[in-house]
């Protein structure tokens, strides 16, 4: 992967920014459609339907935080950051619009409408206007990214939001040449609001081109510097708590880093410095290269976790990523930053929050209530940190988790902190908007994250386009795509990495094999006016990846599988306003120490029941697609009373052979995804 990574973004390097200006913003590679161009179907929209009837569609009903939050006159749970209301509007926002919900539209048009009406007379915008609150300039930049989502969706917008941005950057321009407005935290998530005042420069610039380069340049030196961070110099090579951080101590904190894959993408824009492109990519490498976990994303309880499988991975810094790798993507082109996301999305998203639990059965009932789920769980609980070994989700004294809490991986209303319930929302909406680009020069159409998904947009010289992307992918490797287009125009389609002897026809014609351009991995597919129908499959083989104390995990495709350990649930708790918002504790009800025989893998392709996924996909036995392995039982420890041991090097069987089948890691919510090994023909088997 980073051997691979590393010439694809050389390659890529002949073709960006070879030729640096002095002045302006360097072109981006792709460039992302607005808001609303790209919708999702099938069982995309479903998923975006079931997490707006959960929580996240509710917070504003009964979530203090976010209904009463500090930006509409309540009281914020982080007196230096005031991010709840500002983290929820950034994901509502393309959650209302993508569903065409008109209650959600009407909340975070209440929440814009009420920050604009608010800004001081000097500029400042959020909850410190009449107050006096210390003025930090962290807090606004999720507000930024959903007021932009907004006007992209509803350009009558524009004109406030646009003149709000430019009054604010005047204020924010003068208080950081007086070294006012950052602390710790700002000082490590600039890059948000250098993004920000990106987009102001690319299609609102209104004569404001200087102070919005020197906005960005007075961002970046007064904040972290990413690019050493990222260096392999000084990049830690494993869990950081017993390392010495040459930086400022926030730079290794997990949220930070997942946000901060942004900052050199988006300093290249204004550097033009090749340097900053290769130590986004290099950075990005090292990450999941020294703590990456096979779920696609990487291990942080709070700091950096390295390679453990029972370190954790916080929810906050999945979403993070997804958004930080459509950027990367973006700008550099290289096709591993959207094979990563789509492996996040499809893995370690849907692992940590609850899909459909089941009844707690009583023997009586058996029968009768097997089938039935409860659909008012689904969700409506998260947890802070997902293990990829996670033998239990319950309080936990001790611990794994040098830096957080007992309750951080219950499944809950807020276990742990509060963030990751207010800014969660963000990740199924916005995969969906990232999942089509277009080429820079807007005449050529991408279709990026493989899923079911419809376009509508206008490209270069007024050319017309709808997409309709009919699948159950990932659950299903094949692809059916109808384009229809005012003028002949270049469709591509992502070839994903580990697609092997995949093949598209074209309106019924025979079939060819896919031939993805080396650098971009796009296969390029020319369209006539009028439409094109276009089949696609993308096989893929099972392949095993090497983890730590010779353990293996499972992949094919883009989906990890995992073996899905029997559990009951208990509740633990339930809001008092809100009963379905309830926290869920899960134990393990059978046997997870197995070892696996890697040579025994065999995929099992079902179809859902009329082609139709269930809703929620993302929980137990759901999964059209399994893979079963000839698996042994063997001693297992466990660490402390609910989490497990490493898994054990070439253990013994103590028992006979036997068959487990696996299921994609983001249908599980208690497993075992890194296995120890054993010879199932071998000598003493
Ligand atoms: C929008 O919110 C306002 C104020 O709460 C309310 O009067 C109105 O009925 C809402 N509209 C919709 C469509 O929900
Ligand atoms: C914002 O800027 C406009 C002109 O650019 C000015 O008319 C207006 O008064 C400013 N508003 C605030 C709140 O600073
Ligand atoms: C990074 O540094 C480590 C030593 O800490 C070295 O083994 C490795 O080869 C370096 N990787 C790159 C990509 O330079
Ligand atoms: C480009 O980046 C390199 C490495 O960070 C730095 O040494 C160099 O000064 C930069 N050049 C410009 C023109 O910013
Ligand atoms: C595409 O959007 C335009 C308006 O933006 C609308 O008039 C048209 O009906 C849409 N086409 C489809 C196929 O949805
Ligand atoms: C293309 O779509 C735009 C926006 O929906 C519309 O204004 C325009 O008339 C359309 N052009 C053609 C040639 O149909
Ligand atoms: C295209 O790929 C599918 C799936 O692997 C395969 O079944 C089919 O035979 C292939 N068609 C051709 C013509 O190669
Ligand atoms: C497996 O059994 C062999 C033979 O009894 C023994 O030597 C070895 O230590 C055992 N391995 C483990 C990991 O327990
Ligand atoms: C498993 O054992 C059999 C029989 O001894 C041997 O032929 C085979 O190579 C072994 N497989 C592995 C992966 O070690």
């Amino acid at each position: 992967m980073g051997f691979k990574g590393i010439v694809i973004s050389t390659l890529l390097s002949l073709f960006v920014g070879v030729a640096p200006q002095s002045t302006g913003l360097a072109p981006k590679k792709f460039l992302s459609l607005p808001l609303g161009a790209v919708k999702p179907s099938g069982w995309l929209h479903d998923q975006l339907l079931v997490q707006a009837n959960g929580l996240a569609g509710h917070e504003h009903d009964f979530y203090d935080y976010v209904a009463q939050s500090d930006w509409i006159g309540g009281d914020s749970y982080y007196s230096n950051l005031e991010e709840a209301g500002s983290y929820w509007f950034n994901g509502m926002a393309p959650t209302g619009v993508l569903l065409n919900d008109a209650t959600i539209q009407n909340q975070t048009r209440q929440f814009l409408d009420y920050v604009l009406d608010h800004q001081d007379s000097d500029g400042w915008l959020g909850p410190e206007v009449g107050t006096t609150k210390p003025r930090y300039l962290w807090g606004r930049y999720p507000f930024f990214f959903g007021a932009i989502q907004m006007v992209e969706a509803d350009p009558s917008l524009t004109d406030r939001v646009v003149t709000a941005l430019h009054n604010f950057t005047s204020l924010a321009n003068t208080m950081l040449h007086q070294g006012q407005g950052v602390e710790d935290w700002a000082k490590t998530r600039w890059e948000d609001y250098v993004m920000a005042l990106q987009w102001l420069y690319d299609f609102h610039p209104n004569g404001k081109e200087d102070i919005l380069i020197d906005t960005m340049k007075m961002l970046k030196w007064t904040g972290d510097p990413w690019e050493l961070v990222f260096a392999n110099a000084s990049f830690p090579k494993g869990p950081v708590e017993h390392l010495s951080n040459p930086f400022p101590v926030l730079t290794w904190h997990g949220v930070n880093m997942a946000e901060g894959l942004k900052a050199l993408p988006s300093t290249y824009r204004f550097t033009h410095n090749q340097s900053d492109l290769d130590a986004a990519s290099l950075g990005w490498d090292l990450l999941f290269q020294y703590h990456g976990r096979p779920s696609g994303i990487y291990a942080a309880d709070e700091y950096l976790a390295g390679l453990e499988a029972v370190r954790g991975a916080e929810l906050c810094l999945v979403v993070e990523t997804m958004f930080s790798g459509s950027y990367l993507y973006q700008v550099i082109g290289d096709p591993k930053f959207a094979d990563r996301v789509e492996r996040i999305t499809y893995n370690a998203l849907p692992a940590t929050l609850t899909g459909g639990e089941y009844l707690r059965f009583e023997p009586a009932v058996h029968v009768l209530t097997t089938r039935l789920r409860l659909s008012f769980v689904d969700m409506w609980s998260r947890q802070y940190l997902q293990q990829q070994n996670q033998i239990a989700a319950q309080n936990m004294s001790p611990n794994p988790f040098p830096e957080d809490g007992p309750y951080s991986n219950v499944f809950g209303l807020e276990p742990n902190y509060p963030c990751c319930t207010v800014n969660h929302p963000q990740g199924w909406p916005k995969f969906v908007s990232n999942s089509f680009v277009t080429t820079a020069d807007q005449s050529g159409l991408v279709h990026v994250y493989l899923g079911p998904l419809s376009v509508n947009t206008t490209l270069a010289k007024g050319n017309n386009v709808t997409v309709n992307v009919e699948t159950i992918y990932p659950f299903s490797d094949t692809v059916s795509t109808t384009v229809q287009a005012d003028q002949a125009f270049t469709y591509y389609v992502r070839v994903p990495s580990w697609v092997s002897g995949g093949n598209f026809t074209v309106n019924g014609a025979e079939a060819k094999a896919f031939s993805p351009d080396q650098g971009t991995g796009l296969q390029a597919i020319p369209v006539s006016a009028g439409t094109t129908t276009i089949s696609m499959n993308f096989p893929a083989e099972i392949t095993i990846e090497q983890r730590p104390h010779g353990s293996v995990a499972v992949h094919r495709g883009p989906l990890h599988y995992a073996f899905d350990i029997p559990r009951d649930s208990t509740v633990l708790t339930k809001d008092a306003q809100e009963p379905r918002a309830q926290d869920l504790q899960f134990e393990a009800t059978a046997e997870w120490q197995y070892a696996i025989d890697p040579s025994t893998l065999t995929f099992h392709a079902g179809s859902p029941d009329g082609g139709k996924l269930p809703s929620p996909v993302f929980d137990k036995g759901l999964s059209p697609f399994t893979i079963t392995a000839t698996a042994c039982p063997v001693d297992w420890a466990t660490a402390g009373d609910t989490f497990a041991a490493s898994p054990p090097t070439n253990p013994n069987c103590t028992g006979s052979a036997t068959t487990i089948t696996l299921s994609p890691f983001g249908t599980t919510k208690l497993r075992i995804g890194e296995f120890p090994t054993f010879n199932a023909t071998g000598p003493g088997q």
